[in-house]
């Protein structure tokens, strides 16, 4: 599987030409041979002037180089010059020098004027393609990530005009660069895992990994080969080595979602960590070192749950070096219409037509909310009104309709309440089947204010049949 995908990503890198570049025949045309045999597309220059003229060229009609292969001593533009010349175009493709024997000074100097790397004569034929794929691959990942950051950047975008979330973005911008330990709390739906992501995308690390720990989703007994993986056979179940969280978010952020339910014993292990940088896998004993920046989240009073000696003091302290706090959204009320035309664009953008808007009566109803379900109500209920706008506008009626059926209806996707389980979270598929269908049933009873008749004519089910499942999910 992982080698199908090298090879996919190996094809696409070949699909552009590498571009040779040195006074020597022989060389050049060793080097052709090679790449050549190797499947890629070869241009190739006797100096820099040439290459350069070569990538004006090319340009004209449209093609480019997807990597530059060339010679630090040549007449005229040497590799040096041509080096800076090929880093100051747009869209440069990275540059490999090749220096002579022993010549590490300028090689060196070259890697700091931008080259992705340089080889050394006499030539390796192998070490030749590791160094190409390798910058190659550097290069695709670069472009990725920064597609995808923009990407994200959009889809995580903190929106609100309220004077509460104007200090907040302010705030992200200060805190973000810094590898200061962040604690966001806030009821829930009110922009937490935002806020952590606009962390991220505002540090050094944002091309680099962002890693999200439920920590109230994983058993306890499970916790710490979760975090910081184990290897094969350390317990009964690990029949694979497993890479934990802690690892996976290596050069990125580590999101420990819910942290206030975060098991005593996995808090001492977790705090550890963050004080060596290192981490153990169960059933090892090497300490492997992590370079991570941590942001926590929680919905609950930590600073109670450290009197009430649930929560340690230390790790408190280690995970609250910078505390910022999402105010409920009935407290911020001038976000209210920001956020709802910011969701009706998206949900626009998505399906390619131009956004609803509100009408003036809408727009009034949406300010007098409560919102107990913050942000995410908001949204959930300007998705349901949705349904039933006509004319590309949502009037109040089309709110009403789905206040009416009451929290569980405008809060479908609202946390899992008490005695709910996790469908996602469980270990069998028949186990999965029962929780889904639980939760389903639930959800909808409480939907209809209990009424198992209506219940009942809402999914086209038998009301006895109804009654079976209530009973086997003790719902009655
Ligand atoms: N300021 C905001 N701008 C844009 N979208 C937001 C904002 N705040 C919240 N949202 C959206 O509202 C929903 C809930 O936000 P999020 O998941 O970040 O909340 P949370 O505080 O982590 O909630 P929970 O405690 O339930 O995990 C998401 O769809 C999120 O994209
Ligand atoms: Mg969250």
């Amino acid at each position: 599987m992982a080698q199908d995908k090298a090879h996919v990503a190996q094809d696409k890198d070949r699909s552009k030409p590498i571009l040779v570049v040195d006074d020597d025949g022989d060389i050049r045309l060793a080097l052709e041979m090679l790449l050549q045999y190797e499947g890629y597309e070869v241009w190739t220059a006797r100096d820099g002037k040439e290459a350069l003229a070569r990538l004006d060229a090319e340009q004209a009609a449209g093609r480019r180089a997807a990597l530059v292969l060339t010679d630090l001593k040549m007449p005229g533009v040497d590799g040096l010059e041509l080096l800076e010349a090929v880093r100051a175009r747009e869209h440069a493709p990275p540059v490999i020098l090749i220096s002579g024997h022993g010549d590490v000074a300028t090689a060196v100097e070259a890697m700091q004027r931008g080259a992705a790397n340089f080889l050394e004569k006499p030539l390796v034929d192998n070490r030749v393609l590791v160094t190409i794929r390798h910058a190659l691959h550097t290069e695709r990942l670069a472009k990725e990530n920064s597609g995808l950051r923009k990407q994200l950047g959009d889809a995580w975008e903190l929106v609100g005009e309220s004077a509460a979330t104007r200090a907040l973005r302010a705030q992200i911008e200060q805190v973000g660069p810094a590898a200061a330990a962040v604690l966001i709390t806030g009821e829930n739906g009110t922009g937490k895992e935002v806020v952590a992501r606009s962390l991220h995308l505002a540090s050094a690390r944002a091309a680099g990994p962002f890693v999200t720990v439920n920590c109230a989703a994983i058993p306890a007994e499970l916790i710490e080969s979760e975090l910081f993986g184990h290897e094969k056979g350390s317990f009964t179940g690990a029949y694979e080595r497993r890479v934990g969280h802690f690892e996976a978010a290596n050069g990125g952020t580590l999101f420990l979602d819910e942290i206030g339910d975060m098991p005593a014993g996995a808090q001492a292990k977790v705090l550890r960590a963050l004080e060596t940088h290192e981490i153990t896998r169960v059933g090892d004993s090497r300490d492997i070192p992590v370079d991570i920046r941590v942001v926590a989240a929680t919905n609950a009073d930590l600073a109670r749950a450290v009197e009430e000696k649930t929560f340690r003091l230390d790790l408190f302290y280690r995970l609250n070096v910078v505390p910022l706090h999402l105010a409920p959204l009935r407290e911020r009320r001038d976000d209210v219409l920001p956020l709802a035309r910011h969701f009706l664009e998206r949900a626009g953008a998505r399906s390619g037509r131009a956004p609803l808007e509100l009408a003036a009566d809408a727009e009034r109803r949406l300010l007098e909310l409560d919102y107990p379900g913050n942000v995410r109500q908001l949204k959930n209920l300007l998705e349901g009104a949705s349904v039933f706008a006509e004319g590309g506008v949502i009037r109040v009626e089309d709110l009403e309709r789905i206040l009416a059926a009451g929290p569980a209806m405008s809060v479908p996707d609202a946390p899992l309440g008490a005695g709910e389980a996790d469908p996602f979270q469980a270990r069998t598929f028949e186990e999965f089947k029962d929780r889904s269908e639980a939760l389903f049933f639930r959800r909808k009873l409480d939907a209809n204010g209990g009424n198992v008749k209506r219940t009942a004519e809402e999914l086209g089910m038998q009301r006895s049949h109804l009654y079976k499942k209530l009973d086997r999910y003790g719902l009655r």
